[in-house]
């Protein structure tokens, strides 16, 4: 053996020695009989921003890339098929005046032209997942002042190859008129794209023209990507932020979210450009706008389907402080506040009120039953305590009800978070909403993060938060084991402190693998599929193995939060009346453990397990293998009142053992 390779080996050796030696043969005790802190029913949610082409490009599921030409290039993503005869016969039209929303349409004149001839193409979002035998509906805003005009509607795979499509022929008519027809695609394409070939003489004016797959989130017409919803929903998650993140602040005041503008008929909701298009040098995406057809009524209603509470944030007044750092004078902020009421009517007024009366005019009398509100996304300073004073006493004097989820910036410890946190604290803030983007050795540390917090206080909404695994890298962090694990560790602390803790989620959410900014996500997609990262996988065991409150688990009579690289919390569900101990293992070397758990009453003869392992720290799930790190389940004996584990190094293990008798 060369000498180098058997001081590797000895050193390795010592290592391994050295780290079975280390770890204790204490045993852990979970007390199931010593009921603790409730868990919030909301605890494990999500949080979803239109980043990484999230809404437009991912979960909005609107295949046409700048369906009305608002983009500031108007025709961007669109190209001209064959050869206009004159100059002039594809205009963009600005009818400022008559439609502030939409202003621009597309003018086309012809030329007693064959089919073929001359038309438009749309490339999608990176082109349009198309799917064998699934519908489609187009639909296009027309006007035309000569008679009839033919639209040949083809969708074409990479080769040009007709895939399906239909035939609209357009009446005269000197009104703006919506036409849709539906067809059907003969073949399964990633990167399809549609064609539209006019046919006839005259002039058209066109807008909105859009393309929405049938098979949508409930089928909805004009809906939400299916498969992404999906994934959601089998999180059961207990609430859904929306909608972020950054895009609340806007990079100035006029890039702001505005919920008033993104409700109503989809053709008025304005477009404005998504902050995300420009914000990284490394990943600039020029075709990333919000056209917010999913806007504010689409997520409560989001929210509805999948079982989880709103959670709106909105604006207070100040756009990002990265960026422009722009601010509303106090004595403007009347509108901004207002906007909060309004939302509040929004959601929770009956059809007699004036907001009330428009999410019912939408499609939903009943009312959302907001009981949540966030107010300013990673704003700091006492700018921010300022605007917030204003806003709480508004919302609460009206609203007494409703929990405002309040901002402690965009890091964890430093400064400006100690003098929000203060500040917050002694304004009775109902919730803090904490954020933290660090390495996987953050998580590990802080795992007892809340030990210590105030329990008289106001409480914690960890409101995003991921393991990078190396931070310096943005573009190449991935959603390796690593980082899952140290995030399920962290979790543990988050559930051990439920009285702090009300809720928690991972963010970003989604990412668009070829239209990203952030790294890591969640759940990447591409045009046609879509997998979970080993993240996921953490926050779905969490979110379905809730429980209802907390029960002690320790070693030596702690709390177990990095004592032999483990890290332990345990739940009982009251509902089900089981026990549910939650074990990671984020060192390298597999550990033996007993587990005694004190009950009144018997324990099952066996425990359902559910574990989340993988060879290396560094794999990943992808589109070729999604499900290559997620959990696998089986049933583990019991001996009376003792659960004998083995936790896999770099493991996440999900104990659940009914209580009998
Ligand atoms: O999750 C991505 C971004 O991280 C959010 O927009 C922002 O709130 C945070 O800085």
């Amino acid at each position: 053996m060369q000498l180098h390779k058997f001081l590797i080996a000895t050193i390795s050796f010592g290592a391994i020695i050295f780290k079975t030696s280390a770890q204790t043969n204490t045993k852990i005790t979970v007390r199931a009989d010593q009921i603790g802190a409730a868990i919030q029913p909301a605890m494990w949610g999500v949080f979803f921003e239109d980043i990484n082409m999230g809404a437009d490009g991912g979960l909005y599921a609107e295949l046409i890339k700048n369906r009305s030409f608002e983009f500031f290039k108007p025709m961007m993503g669109w190209k001209i098929l064959g050869k206009p005869l004159t100059e002039g016969d594809f205009l963009i039209m600005n009818r400022q005046k008559m439609d502030t929303a939409n202003p621009r349409f597309l003018h086309v004149t012809l030329h007693n032209n064959t089919k073929g001839s001359i038309g438009l193409n749309n490339e999608g979002f990176r082109g349009m997942g198309i799917k064998n035998n699934n519908g489609y509906d187009f639909s296009v805003n027309y006007r035309q002042a000569s008679p009839s005009i033919k639209m040949h509607v083809e969708l074409v795979n990479e080769k040009g190859e007709n895939i399906g499509g239909t035939t609209i022929t357009s009446t005269s008519s000197d009104e703006w008129k919506k036409v849709t027809a539906s067809f059907t695609a003969t073949a399964t394409v990633q990167k399809a794209s549609l064609n539209i070939w006019f046919e006839g003489d005259g002039a058209i004016d066109l807008d909105m023209i859009s393309l929405f797959p049938k098979d949508t989130w409930k089928g909805r017409p004009g809906g939400m990507r299916a498969d992404m919803i999906q994934l959601l929903a089998d999180m059961k998650p207990g609430f859904i932020r929306f909608p972020g993140g950054c895009i609340v602040e806007g990079v100035d005041l006029s890039n702001r979210y505005q919920w008033k503008k993104t409700i109503g008929p989809v053709d008025q909701r304005q477009l404005i450009i998504n902050r995300w298009n420009f914000e990284f040098a490394h990943r600039p995406t020029p075709d990333y706008f919000q056209t917010f057809g999913l806007g504010f009524f689409e997520y409560f209603q989001l929210a509805e389907d999948i079982g989880a509470e709103p959670l709106p944030i909105l604006n207070a007044g100040m756009a990002c402080q990265f960026n422009s750092a722009e601010l509303i004078p106090l004595s403007q902020l009347d509108p901004y506040v207002q906007d909060a009421l309004d939302l509040i009517e929004f959601a929770n007024g009956d059809a007699t009120t004036a907001w009330g009366k428009i999410r019912a005019g939408m499609g939903h009398p009943a009312p959302f039953n907001l009981k949540m509100l966030g107010v300013g996304n990673e704003n700091w300073g006492p700018q921010y305590i300022e605007r917030l004073k204003i806003f709480t006493k508004a919302i609460k004097a009206k609203y007494p009800n409703i929990k405002l989820v309040n901002s402690s910036g965009t890091d964890p410890n430093g400064a400006r978070f100690d003098y929000l946190n203060s500040a917050l604290r002694s304004m009775n803030a109902d919730i803090i909403d904490e954020h933290y983007y660090r390495k996987p050795e953050w998580f590990l540390q802080n795992a007892s993060r809340y030990d210590n917090y105030d329990r008289n206080s106001s409480k914690i909404f960890a409101g995003e938060y991921a393991a990078h695994s190396d931070k310096s890298q943005q573009a190449t962090t991935k959603n390796n084991l690593e980082a899952a694990i140290a995030e399920a560790a962290f979790m543990t602390g988050l559930e051990r402190n439920a009285d702090v803790v009300m809720m928690a989620s991972y963010a970003p959410l989604f990412a668009n693998a070829e239209a990203w900014q952030w790294s890591p996500d969640l759940i990447w997609v591409d045009n046609l599929t879509i997998y979970g990262t080993p993240d996921y996988y953490v926050q779905k065991l969490y979110s379905l193995n809730k429980g209802t409150n907390v029960v002690p688990a320790t070693m030596d009579g702690k709390a177990i939060a990095g004592q032999d690289s483990l890290y332990v919390s345990a739940v009982i569900d009251k509902n089900t009346s089981d026990v549910i101990i939650k074990l990671v293992n984020a060192g390298g070397i597999a550990i033996n453990k007993t587990i005694t758990i004190t009950s009144i009453k018997k324990l099952a003869a066996s425990a359902a397990l559910n574990l989340l392992k993988s060879g290396s720290v560094t794999d990943v799930n992808s589109f070729a293998t999604p499900e290559a790190v997620s959990p696998v389940t089986s049933s583990v004996p019991l001996k009376g009142k003792e659960l004998n584990v083995v936790l896999p190094a770099h493991s996440f293990s999900v104990y659940r053992i009914a209580i009998t008798k």
